[in-house]
């Protein structure tokens, strides 16, 4: 087996896998723009202009999509290679094809804003398997290379930053479909999937119950939620900010299921399940929600772990579409739960008392005025990034892990 390494070529080198077309290069030399929520909510309001998005969409959506392209093609050999990244370099290559096309149109032609509209869906529906897709290629590429921790720490930055441009691109791709596609589904009170009042309570109760629901039926028990809020900004009154609320809602979902999955395992003997509880505040400016669980918690040697893709105490789940869905097996849930907190400026922490229980802590920014995409560049540091050799630890390394703990499926 060969260690895979990220290197980074010369153009002459290239394989065939790494070619891109001349559009790629050249959207690629600008930098992407980053949207504040007041922005997005100014695309969607009365005087909401279809031509002004249409003119920024059909350049800002190739340069991400140019972007994150030049950061797949110094891929390690080992994963670029693999049919599974082939598949997704071609989707985006296409949909950055497809989206050029609008460049010599005209805003003020009507058929070019209602074409606009339908290759947006065309685009939206051939991404939608970008996530398993990429996972299954990185499973190929382990399979097949000997990933060493630099390997691994580029992976881990990659996809980070590869799964932070998709949910970038996919909301923007959203807000114009739902904006100005003329149908009205959808709630009238928001802005695309913008909730300018989005009642925070009223998301976590949901979430709790979609993952009660499937809590239920895997494990035929679930625990209890125990909710307290404080609006500290306004005391008394509702918490409600400026959001998304399904992104607001995958996060919650997530943590939920993690939650309760430990719960049920550590205290299958008990007579009753401690509750998972939640604690709602809203700060001057963070809005802040911690759910905190007894499920026995992690170890501390573990936690940075967590983050990891494909990181997963649970058993590989069975994809055969006849079987409930899993409450736990992928490991992406909390990876892409923080990539979804950070991409509007907050963040995702756990912390967890190993023996007692965890905390997860989201963090959200409380006015929209800071509400402002977080989007990865692909500029000299991203490259040099790439470049970062291993060389030799400046604090001792102790042994290695006992063996009886780790019960990991992929030391990711
Ligand atoms: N609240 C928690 N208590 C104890 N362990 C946890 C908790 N949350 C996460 N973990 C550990 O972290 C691992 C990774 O969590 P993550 O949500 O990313 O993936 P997963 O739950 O295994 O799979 P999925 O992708 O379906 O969410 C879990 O398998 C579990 O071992
Ligand atoms: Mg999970």
């Amino acid at each position: 087996m060969k260690a895979a390494r990220f290197v980074v070529r010369s153009a002459g080198s290239l394989s065939s896998g790494r070619v891109v077309p001349r559009e790629v290069e050249h959207f690629s030399r600008y930098s992407p723009s980053p949207l504040s929520m007041k922005q997005l909510l100014d695309f969607g309001s009365e005087n909401a202009c279809e031509k002004t998005s249409f003119a920024f969409l059909r350049q800002e959506l190739p340069v991400r999509l140019a972007n994150i392209l030049k950061e797949i093609d110094i891929l390690p050999d080992q994963l670029i290679n693999t049919s599974s990244v082939q598949l997704v370099k071609s989707w985006y290559i296409q949909s950055l094809l497809d989206l050029v096309q609008f460049q010599e149109k005209s805003p003020e032609d009507q058929k070019a804003l209602s074409d606009f509209i339908d290759t947006l869906i065309k685009v939206r529906n051939r991404h939608h398997d970008v996530v398993p897709t990429m996972a299954q290629g990185v499973i190929d590429y382990k399979d097949v290379s000997t990933v060493d921790i630099v390997a691994n720490q580029n992976l881990q930055y990659f996809l980070d930053r590869f799964y932070m441009n998709r949910i970038s691109t996919r909301m923007l791709m959203n807000q114009h479909i739902l904006i100005f596609n003329g149908s009205q589904s959808g709630n009238p009170s928001h802005i695309g999937s913008i909730d300018p009042n989005c009642d925070v309570v009223a998301v976590i109760q949901d979430a709790y119950e979609c993952s009660r629901m499937l809590c239920d039926q895997y494990y035929l028990t679930s625990p209890e939620l125990k909710l307290s809020q404080l609006n500290g900004k306004s005391p008394g009154q509702p918490i409600h900010i400026v959001y998304v609320p399904s992104h607001l809602h995958h996060i919650l979902f997530e943590l939920f299921k993690n939650a309760m999955r430990a719960t049920v395992e550590t205290q299958e003997h008990l007579p009753a399940l401690t509750p998972v509880e939640v604690m709602v505040v809203l700060g001057k400016e963070d809005l802040t929600i911690k759910i905190s669980d007894r499920g026995g918690g992690v170890p501390l040697r573990v936690t940075d772990r967590l983050f990891s893709y494909m990181y997963s105490t649970a058993p590989t789940p069975v994809m055969d579409n006849s079987r409930n869905a899993p409450l736990a097996g992928f490991g992406y849930g909390l990876p892409i739960s923080r990539l979804y907190a950070k991409y509007f400026q907050g963040d995702l922490n756990v912390y967890s008392l190993s023996g007692y229980g965890t905390d997860a802590i989201i963090y959200l920014k409380a006015l929209s005025s800071e509400s402002i995409e977080k989007l990865p560049v692909f500029n000299k540091s991203a490259f040099k990034h790439y470049q970062m050799s291993s060389e030799a630890d400046d604090w001792c390394v102790p042994s290695k892990e006992p063996k009886s703990l780790g019960k990991a499926k992929a030391a990711a």
